[in-house]
This record gives C-alpha cells, sequence and structure tokens, in this order.
C-alpha cells in the first residue's frame, strides 16, 4: 500500500479546502460515532471525519439505498460502536447477513485499504450478541407475545383488517378486557371470537354494540387462517420481557439482540408488526428521561418499508406517534430501507441522522423518487446532489445528522468505514452453539402452555374442583385437557383443527352459564379496571 515514493496512501488526495471544512461540521466534545471519511475532489480525506454524536441517535436515523449499495453494512458499522460504546442495541436481521455480528471479521486486502482511506485504526472484533427468533422459529432463543399483550391494533394489521373490522377487533378485546380474562394465545382468542359468533354469545355481541354478527365472522376466518400458517407459535408464553433487550455483557459492552428473520421472511406483516410490539412494550416500559448524553437503547428497523405498506391510518398515526414520544425515552430508531419514500412523511420528517446509499434511476419513478431525497437534504454548494446521489460507490453514502447543538451538519458524500466483524452469515453450526448456550434458554426456551383462560374458567366452574388446582400452572393436565397442553406444536395444531369448534362448544358452555356471568362480573370487580392500552393498542404495563 505505501511505497518509498509515497508514504501516503495513494488514494489520499492533496488537503482539499471543502473536506476540511465539511469535516469541521461533524466536530464533536462528546462520544460520537465514527462512519467514515469526507470524499471531495474524486478522493476520500482520511482526516476529514464524519461523525454522529451519540447525544444525537435518539433523534433517529434513516439508512437508505439501492439494493447491495452498503446499507446492511453501514447498520453493522453503528451497531458495533453502540455496543462497544455500552449501548444495547437491538437488529432485525432480515437476511441473516447481520449475525456475522458475533465473529471477528475477516480482513483482507480491501479491508486494509478501506481503513486506511477512512483513518480507521481497523481490527477484526466480534460483539456480544443475542440471537432471537420469533416463535421460535429460525436460530435464536424464542420471543412471544401473549394476545392480551399485543393487542387488537397489532393484530388487526398482521391479518390485514380493513378499518370496520379493526375497529371491531378492538370491541373484541375490549370486551375479554373487561371480563378480566386474560388472552394467552391464539386459541384463546379464537375461543371468544366462536363464542360471541355462537348462538350462547349472540347477547353478548349485540350488547357489544358496534360489532356485526358477519365482522365477527370475519375476524374468526382471519384468525383460524393465521392459525393454520402456523401462527399460533407466535402468541403464547413465557411472554418475551423487554427489560431482555437491555443488557451489557460482562466486559460493559452492550448487548446487540439480533432478531433472526430469515425463518420468516416470507411474512412480512407479521415480523414487522411483531418488531413494533417490542418496540411498544419499551415504550411502555421505559421512563421518561429526556435527552441524556447517549441513548439506553437504538433500535434498527431493517426492510422498513414493510412496517407501512397496506397501514391503516390509525396505524400509521399510532407508529408516528411513538417514534415521536419514545425519543424522550432515550431510544433511537433507525429506519433502513431501499427508497426514503417507502416511509411516510411524518416519520421521515423525524428522522435527523441519515445515511443515503446510492440510488438508481431505470424508470421515471425512480427518477420522480430522487429528485424528492434530494429535496429533503440541506442545501450544499459541495456537491451536484442529483448525479452525487446515482455515482455513489458501494459502501458510499451521503450523510447528515444533527451536530451536537441539534442542528443539521453539512452535506458529506462519506466513505463509510468496514464493519469490525464478519460481513457474512456466522456459520450456522456457531450459532445454534451460542443459541443453546444462552442464559435466557432457561427462561424463554420451552413454551410454557398454561392453562389458557378459558381452561382455568372452566376449572373453576367444575363442580368439586380442589382448591389449589386451577391456579397451578398445568404441569400434569388431566387426560382430556392433553391434547391442548401437548409441547409438540405440530400435533398441538392437528388437533386444534381436529375439534374444530369443539374448545369453542365447552367455551361456549361454560361462557353461557350464569355462572360464569356471576364470575365474569366479579372478576372484572376483582381487578378493578379493565386492561389499559398504549398508543399502539398493546397492554400498558404497570409496575
Ligand atoms: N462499509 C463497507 N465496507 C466494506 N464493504 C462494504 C461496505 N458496505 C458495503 N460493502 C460491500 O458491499 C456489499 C453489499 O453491502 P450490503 O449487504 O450492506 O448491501 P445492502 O444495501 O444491504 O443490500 P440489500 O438491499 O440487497 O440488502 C457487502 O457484502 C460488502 O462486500
Ligand atoms: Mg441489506
Amino acid at each position: 500500500m505505501t511505497g518509498p515514493q509515497s508514504p501516503t496512501a495513494p488514494a489520499a488526495p492533496a488537503p482539499d479546502d471543502a473536506a476540511t471544512r465539511i469535516a469541521a461540521g461533524y466536530g464533536a466534545s462528546g462520544a460520537a460515532l465514527a462512519l467514515g471519511a469526507v470524499v471531495h475532489g474524486g478522493g476520500p480525506h482520511p482526516d476529514a471525519q464524519v461523525r454522529v454524536p451519540l447525544a444525537m441517535l435518539n433523534r433517529h436515523g434513516l439508512i437508505a439505498g439501492a439494493t447491495g449499495t452498503g446499507k446492511t453494512k453501514t447498520l453493522q458499522l453503528l451497531a458495533e460502536q453502540l455496543s462497544a460504546a455500552g449501548v444495547p442495541v437491538v437488529v432485525a436481521d432480515v437476511k441473516g447477513d447481520l449475525s456475522g455480528l458475533a465473529q471477528p471479521g475477516a480482513g483482507g486486502d480491501r479491508i486494509t485499504g478501506r481503513a486506511a482511506q477512512t483513518g480507521d485504526d481497523w481490527t477484526a472484533t466480534g460483539f456480544p450478541v443475542e440471537f432471537l427468533a420469533l416463535g421460535g422459529l429460525g436460530s435464536g432463543v424464542p420471543v412471544r407475545a401473549t394476545m392480551t399483550a399485543f393487542g387488537p391494533t397489532l393484530l388487526a394489521k398482521v391479518l390485514d383488517l380493513n378499518p370496520t373490522q379493526e375497529s371491531s377487533l378492538a370491541l373484541v378485546f375490549h370486551y375479554a378486557d373487561r371480563a378480566g380474562l386474560p388472552l394467552l394465545d391464539l386459541k384463546d382468542l379464537r375461543s371468544v371470537l366462536t363464542w360471541l359468533t355462537g348462538d350462547e354469545g349472540k347477547a353478548d355481541l349485540a350488547g357489544l354494540g358496534g360489532l356485526s354478527p358477519a365482522t365477527a365472522g370475519v375476524i374468526l376466518r382471519d384468525l383460524i387462517s393465521l392459525e393454520d400458517m402456523g401462527g399460533d407459535v407466535f402468541f403464547g408464553e413465557p411472554e418475551w420481557e423487554p427489560a431482555d433487550l437491555m443488557r451489557s455483557a460482562p466486559d460493559g459492552r452492550g448487548v446487540i439482540s439480533a432478531i433472526e428473520l430469515s425463518a420468516v421472511q416470507d411474512r412480512p406483516a407479521l415480523f414487522s408488526t411483531f418488531l413494533l410490539w417490542l418496540l411498544a412494550e419499551l415504550f411502555e416500559d421505559l421512563p421518561e428521561v429526556g435527552d441524556l448524553d447517549r441513548p439506553k437503547l437504538v433500535f434498527f428497523f431493517d426492510e422498513a418499508h414493510l412496517l407501512f405498506t397496506g397501514a391503516s391510518k390509525a396505524f400509521l398515526t399510532s407508529v408516528t406517534q411513538t417514534v415521536r414520544l419514545i425519543r424522550s425515552k432515550g431510544v433511537g430508531i433507525f429506519f433502513v430501507t431501499q427508497n426514503p419514500g417507502d416511509l411516510p412523511g411524518e416519520v421521515l420528517g423525524q428522522l435527523g441522522n441519515r445515511v443515503q446509499h446510492a440510488l438508481r434511476t431505470f424508470t421515471p419513478e425512480d427518477a420522480k423518487a430522487l429528485a424528492k431525497t434530494v429535496s429533503t437534504f440541506p442545501r450544499t454548494q459541495d456537491y451536484d446532489l442529483e448525479e452525487a446521489l446515482t455515482s455513489l460507490g458501494i459502501g458510499e453514502a451521503m450523510v447528515t445528522v444533527l451536530s451536537e447543538r441539534g442542528a443539521p451538519t453539512p452535506v458529506a458524500w462519506t466513505m463509510l468505514r468496514s464493519p469490525r466483524s464478519l460481513m457474512a452469515q456466522l456459520d450456522p453450526a456457531e450459532q445454534q452453539r451460542q443459541v443453546a448456550a444462552s442464559p435466557l434458554q432457561a427462561r424463554y426456551g420451552a413454551p410454557v402452555d398454561r392453562e389458557s383462560a378459558y381452561e382455568r374458567l372452566a376449572a373453576r366452574l367444575a363442580p368439586a374442583p380442589s382448591p389449589a388446582a386451577p391456579a397451578a400452572p398445568a404441569e400434569q393436565p388431566p387426560p382430556e385437557q392433553q391434547d391442548h397442553h401437548t409441547d409438540d406444536r405440530t400435533d398441538d395444531r392437528t388437533d386444534d383443527h381436529r375439534d374444530g369448534g369443539g374448545a369453542g362448544e365447552a367455551v361456549a358452555k361454560v361462557l353461557g352459564s350464569p355462572a360464569f356471568r356471576a364470575f365474569a362480573r366479579s372478576a372484572a370487580s376483582a381487578l378493578g379496571r379493565e386492561v389499559t392500552r398504549g398508543i399502539l393498542g398493546t397492554r400498558s404495563r404497570r409496575r
């Protein structure tokens, strides 16, 4: 790289006033993440550094660019430095290529070359990663939500309900919440719907006002088809605790929770909504802290457009509000997507930090999108933005972030540093080994099919139950309950198909009885209040 004639790297051009001036806009007195070096006048200037202050990461961010331009590597670079600074990170690993975070990078000439060009003292480094998998599908510790916690707004998104159906579903949850009936898993909710749409439930259905039998029937069918597609594994216990996303490794580095989504890639509505649920849980759990000198957690949403496609207006409003409010709880959110236009304007407007990789202009729509992207950048005399955005190399981006004073930094064509961890998928066997060894396995590893709300009610209403039996977890379920308490998920599903409305019938019997009605009333009053729901319709946590 360095010959006798050239003591500096050949790629480093002569000092450049513009580069120096741009870099001055990125000066930081506090801790900052190093993004890379300013490119101007035909090459990178290793002394002209582009960085983003840690204190500004709760002002959120956008990483955009055409496929293959370096978005995921930029995400990896940021996640690594956050971890090193002791900040826990959550990343949505859609393609599995972020699993490499757990292992030191491979290095090589290109990495060494880029390190010299970006003023980086690159050393191969692995990071503390916790692999998570929704419903246990894929290589990670299982993440599950109870139906009650998930709530009607997010479930409506999963089921792709229209606004009328969405508000009807909210009524069903309201009904269960009021009655103090925890809906643990999918079949609990199915039972309530089956009952409400059956003969015995007629009166209560009418009492719910605004929920038509036809709509309830549609929701029930959608729910059953979600179940048929194996959607039941995502809902139930043990439920994920948001605090488990906020851990530090023994060496003080922030744990990177990599949510492995490749196994559920083909179900974007489901996984994107689940990620949102995790965010909502954090939101409900965390106290207000105002502006900190570093975030408490940073959340990266890869393939973020999936969150918004086909979303209802109410859903969009809720997401926008969550994004806005979570900032003062010390959480930063980065959306990663191909085109900034994939995100609603109100969300985009809240993303203070931008890393825009190359855009391609194959179609007239592309050209429009390009012009729109240009219009969202601060003015610059240093670059022709339209041209720059289409000529950026891989691993280069146009950057503008918030300075420590909270003002937009000058636009910088940036050559990004290389991640220090592996820029590829971790060896699957190694990943499996790490997942198996995770301390979280003890809590989340096996699904606990505790008695569902309805089984518990049935037990309480049974003629002569032993007093302790109803409350105790069903370690040894009685034979007639065995079907529903098997650990084998496939069998469980098969059973559900087989008994079809059977569970519904049993529930209906219980729900229809006068004893139940009395119990439901007393349960509701014993609880003293119904479940409180947050912005995204998820259960509020009060501790
Ligand atoms: N900062 C970087 N340092 C070194 N190499 C990089 C960097 N960024 C990108 N690359 C190279 O470019 C390739 C593609 O990058 P990446 O996977 O991040 O693209 P992407 O924008 O996420 O693409 P997609 O939209 O298809 O997911 C990487 O495999 C790597 O070889
Ligand atoms: Mg990618």
